[in-house]
């Protein structure tokens, strides 16, 4: 089986290559740029793992990335203008040459606002005639790694309008792992599973974990949602991102983001990953090597 994985460089894209050819599959690793790595080398071939062109804005790409895949690893077009419609289209695109579709999703995802659009990929892959799962992850322990690494390091400081709400963070890495047992196994389809790691915390009891592996001081400070919707502004971001951010984040204040679920271990046959353990890993990303 060959899987067609979409955002192959992206924080769970990367994640389900490395997965798949744990396992044997072989994987098909679909980013718009296929031979060069996000930082713009030239990417190492490695076995099982053929780079494809794949641009959703570009439907010359879809079939030939397509051709020979019978399973599909989805990260939806968020950054699209007209994204909504974009992952029932692809569907169509692969017929029944696909037979096994995780789509990436969002914890929560019937509470949030439309603009943020996995009602509509959901829809569409239910209706897609493939065996599919619906993978509904909570936030994401790389983002400290990743969108919010820059401010940690630099400011020692996170603003964000989460209150004092708790979430269960979780790890990529294990998003990555259902989703290769959901695509490579039997007894998955027709699945919503609610990804979450192995305990919840607010915001500040996370940056506390950071900290304290970073060796200093990591402060987080809750913002109006008016706050962030001006910082975004100020940023560059669009409206409909800043709306569907808002969502996102009323979700957190809600309680709806602290639940804890045995989908890992019952799915990817592994402890979910803690916040601590990726604390130790990546502690020197947090460091101010000037203080
Ligand atoms: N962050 C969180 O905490 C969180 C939690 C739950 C769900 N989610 C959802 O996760 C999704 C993001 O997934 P991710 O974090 O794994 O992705 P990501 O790290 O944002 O990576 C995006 C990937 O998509 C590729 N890409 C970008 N534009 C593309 C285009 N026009 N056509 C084809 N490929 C394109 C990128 O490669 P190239 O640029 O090289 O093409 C990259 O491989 C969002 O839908 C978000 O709502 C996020």
């Amino acid at each position: 089986m060959t899987v067609l994985v979409i955002g192959a460089t992206g924080k769970t894209g990367s994640a389900v290559v490395d997965a798949l050819t744990a396992r044997g599959v072989k994987a098909a690793a679909a980013t718009r740029t296929p031979f060069l790595t996000p930082h713009g080398q030239p990417a190492r071939p490695r076995d099982g793992v053929r780079p494809v062109r794949f641009d959703w804005a570009d439907r010359a790409t879809w079939a030939p990335a397509l051709e020979g895949a019978e399973g599909l690893y989805i990260v939806g077009p968020y950054a699209h203008p007209t994204g909504e419609q974009l992952v029932g289209e692809l569907l169509a695109e692969a017929g029944s040459g696909v037979r096994r579709v995780a789509l990436l999703s969002v914890i929560g995802a019937d509470r949030l606002p439309p603009e943020v659009m996995m009602a509509d990929w959901e829809r569409d892959v239910r209706s897609s005639g493939a065996e599919w799962t619906i993978l509904r992850p909570n936030w994401f322990i790389q983002n400290f790694g990743n969108a919010f690494a820059a401010t940690l390091r630099d400011k020692g400081l996170l603003e964000l309008p989460a209150g004092d709400g708790a979430l269960s963070f979780v790890d990529t890495r294990d998003i990555a792992d259902v989703a290769a047992a959901a695509l490579a196994e039997d007894g998955h389809a027709g699945q919503v599973y609610d990804i979450t790691g192995p305990q919840s915390f607010t915001y500040a009891e996370a940056l506390k974990i950071l900290g304290d592996a970073a060796g200093r001081d990591l402060t987080y400070r809750a913002i109006s949602h008016e706050q962030a919707a001006a910082n975004l502004r100020a940023a560059g971001a669009r409206e409909r991102s800043i709306t569907w951010q808002r969502g996102l984040y009323d979700l957190i204040l809600d309680g709806a983001d602290a639940p804890v679920t045995d989908v890992v271990e019952r799915v990817a046959g592994h402890p979910a990953r803690s916040l601590a353990q990726y604390a130790a890993e990546n502690a020197a990303l947090w460091r101010d090597d000037e203080a």
